[in-house]
């Protein structure tokens, strides 16, 4: 796998990718029930912008992203994105990958990974063939005809995330993309990640539960509390310095943020 610094050109991800989308997300509320929750969360992204949003074990960040991405609506408050309010608006606009792979059982991963053009109108062999030229570069050449059932969760997340890198959209809705992933293997996938944003810029809300991801691959990152959750603080991202991932998470301007980020999580957690 091609983890840093790897050519990555946008024609490779993006065929016909629309103008970055920014998002604006208005005291929004959200309840399962009686199970509040989302306390008025107020969010903006700006076009091409990342946004981490990290908090507590159940606080309901899967539940936030699947708002904004339009797969849910909110009890009270509004959420755009260019402009469009109406859910159906925004699911166009945004490739959501969810925290549980949903990978078709009985397509082989490439058939999985190029299901996102084939939903755009391409012909089958050639989507194959662009999905095909992306899985050395995520760690999944050899693995082309085998199903789901039989790659590693990794493995099947990475699948998930070309499929969504693929789907062409302006918004990306990704949902603890790498927690399946040893520690090794998903430092290389944050770097690689940061590459192909670089080169292929996209609009991004990206929930994690690790601190340290949220900041190295945002621009601004917003620390959520316990259930129902509300913003406690939003850090803005310090400029990486070093081009390398490990160089710029251990630069003293990140390690600070990153302390300030776990403080406040702290704090929210009471
Ligand atoms: N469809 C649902 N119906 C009822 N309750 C739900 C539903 N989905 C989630 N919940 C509950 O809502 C709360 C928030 O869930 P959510 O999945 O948004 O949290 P999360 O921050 O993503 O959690 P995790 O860190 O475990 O991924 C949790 O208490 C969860 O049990
Ligand atoms: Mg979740």
């Amino acid at each position: 796998m091609n983890a840093e610094g790897g050519r990555i050109s946008a024609v490779e991800t993006a065929p016909s990718l629309p103008d970055g989308a920014g998002i604006a997300v208005r005291g929004v509320e959200h309840a399962y029930g009686e199970l509040r929750t989302i306390e008025r969360i107020d969010l903006a992204v700006e076009p091409h912008g990342v946004v981490g949003l990290v908090g507590p074990s159940g606080c309901g960040k899967s539940t936030l992203l699947e708002l904004i991405c339009g797969l849910r609506d909110p009890l009270a408050g509004a959420i755009e994105i260019s402009g469009v309010g109406d859910s159906p608006g925004r699911l166009a606009r945004c490739a959501y990958m969810p925290q549980r792979d949903l990978l078709l059982p009985w397509y082989s991963a490439l058939d999985n990974a190029a299901l996102a053009l084939r939903n755009q109108g391409a012909r089958k062999g050639r989507a194959r063939e662009r999905a095909a030229a992306l899985f050395e570069r995520f760690g999944l050449a050899g693995f082309e005809a085998t199903a789901p059932a039989e790659l590693s969760g990794g493995m099947r997340q990475r699948v998930a995330f070309l499929r969504t890198l693929l789907a062409g959209k302006p918004v990306l809705a990704l949902d603890e993309p790498f927690a399946a992933l040893d520690a090794i293997t998903r430092a290389e996938m944050q770097g690689w990640l940061a590459a192909a944003l670089r080169a292929d810029p996209r609009t991004v809300v990206l929930v994690t539960h690790d601190v340290e991801e949220a900041l190295y691959l945002s621009d601004r990152v917003a620390v959520l509390s316990a259930r129902p959750a509300r913003i406690v603080a939003e850090l803005r991202a310090p400029e990486p310095r070093a081009p390398d991932r490990d160089g710029a998470v251990t630069d003293p301007d990140f390690v600070a943020v990153r302390e300030e980020a776990m403080r406040a999580l702290r704090e929210g957690m009471r």
